[in-house]
């Protein structure tokens, strides 16, 4: 029943692709669209900027880290603010920061919405990893990315407070992005757009589907129900214990936790059987609301093992596209064929 193929279904105004069928490593993909030029403005700001702050979420910091933003970045003071954490077990957040803070270059930060003053410590990461900027001669020039939903917006509101403008229509300021004024030496450039990642790691396809950064159309919520509560059924059976009296969670299968899910929470139909969909619903809308506990779907060195995995599947795959391509250009004749081993060379004059 599970994991075969999945329908990844669009909603509108993203564009359609191709299902994953191969393997596990295809099951969720989404492209929000205008990629390029979020990618240009980066390019084209970046010279300037003293630090760059990622917002990740602390729930699944590796999943939502995006890798191409790493590439635009590359060699700039990294402040990786773990957003959310008021909804992430705190054992493995303080795991991931320990991971971030060991890397040259790189600071990481715990947050969440519910902070009063967040201003105070992103500012004072942001010195300690620029320290030759500040003052007026010489501001700080930050730039603040994260995926869909990480909570970008709500950082900037309150970041922005009563004191700071929105000043996109300066000069030196595109028009896709803002320029915000959080000190009187101290801007914050909001990416425009949205940069997101090509998910090579299944897991993370998954992840990010619970978290709610991927668009509902896009996936199967079953099929990210039974990840979910494969995940918490090894690592949180407590949690399942107390939200929905399913006491031996570690010794049931994906499908019947989910069963269990609806029978507690009322998802049934006709013939009192369980409405999957409904009980899936409801598994990753208690996941996203906290409802199940505080919890956190990646370790720094699971992730790193998924990533290790998913890069080595990628690698196959475009080996095997290139080879196809290499063929094709072959039988166009737009590429000489290789001599055969047993083929006599050219006499030579
Ligand atoms: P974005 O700009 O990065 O896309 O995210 P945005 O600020 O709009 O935040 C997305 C959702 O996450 C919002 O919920 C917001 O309230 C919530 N959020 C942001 N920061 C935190 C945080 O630190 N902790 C918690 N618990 N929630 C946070 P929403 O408006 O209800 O949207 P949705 O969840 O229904 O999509």
């Amino acid at each position: 029943m599970r994991k075969q193929r999945i329908d990844v279904r669009q909603s509108t105004g993203q564009s359609r692709i191709p299902l994953g069928t191969e393997n596990k490593n295809m099951a969720i993909q989404w492209f929000p669209g205008h990629m390029h030029l979020t990618r240009k403005a980066i390019g084209e700001r970046i010279r300037e900027i003293d630090v760059v702050i990622e917002l990740l979420d602390a729930r699944l910091p590796g999943s939502s880290a995006n890798p191409m933003l790493a590439e635009l970045t590359r060699g700039k003071p990294a402040l990786k603010v773990l957003n959310k954490q008021d909804l992430a077990d705190p054992a493995r957040t303080a795991q991931w920061l320990a991971h971030y803070n060991a890397m040259p270059g790189v600071r990481a930060l715990p947050l969440d919405a519910g902070m009063a003053t967040p201003a105070r410590a992103l500012v004072d990461a942001c010195h300690q990893l620029a320290p030759l900027r500040g003052g007026m001669a010489k501001p700080m020039r930050v730039l603040i990315c994260g995926i869909p939903n990480v909570g970008k917006s709500t950082l900037i509101n309150t970041l922005k407070g009563k004191r700071a403008a929105k000043t996109g229509d300066e000069a030196g300021v595109t028009k896709t992005e803002q320029r915000i004024t959080i000190a009187d030496d101290f801007y914050l450039y909001d990416t425009p757009g949205v940069l997101w990642p090509r998910i090579i790691v299944a897991k993370s396809g998954y992840n990010l589907a619970a978290s709610g950064a991927i668009g509902r159309n896009a996936f199967d919520d079953e099929e990210v129900a039974l990840e979910l509560l494969d995940y918490l059924r090894q690592h949180y059976p407590q949690a399942l214990a107390a939200r929905y009296g399913l006491l031996d969670a570690e010794a049931l299968s994906d499908e019947q936790v989910l069963e269990g899910v609806g029978r507690r929470r009322g998802a049934l139909q006709s013939g009192g059987r369980v409405n999957v969909q409904k009980a899936a619903e409801i598994a990753i809308h208690d996941f996203r609301s906290g409802a199940l506990g505080r919890i956190t779907l990646e370790s720094p060195e699971e992730f790193a093992q998924w990533l290790a995995a998913g890069e080595k599947l990628d690698a196959e795959r475009q080996v095997k596209k290139d080879a196809i391509e290499q063929a094709r250009l072959m039988r166009l004749k737009k590429v000489p064929r290789p001599a055969r081993v047993d083929e006599p060379d050219e006499p030579s004059d």
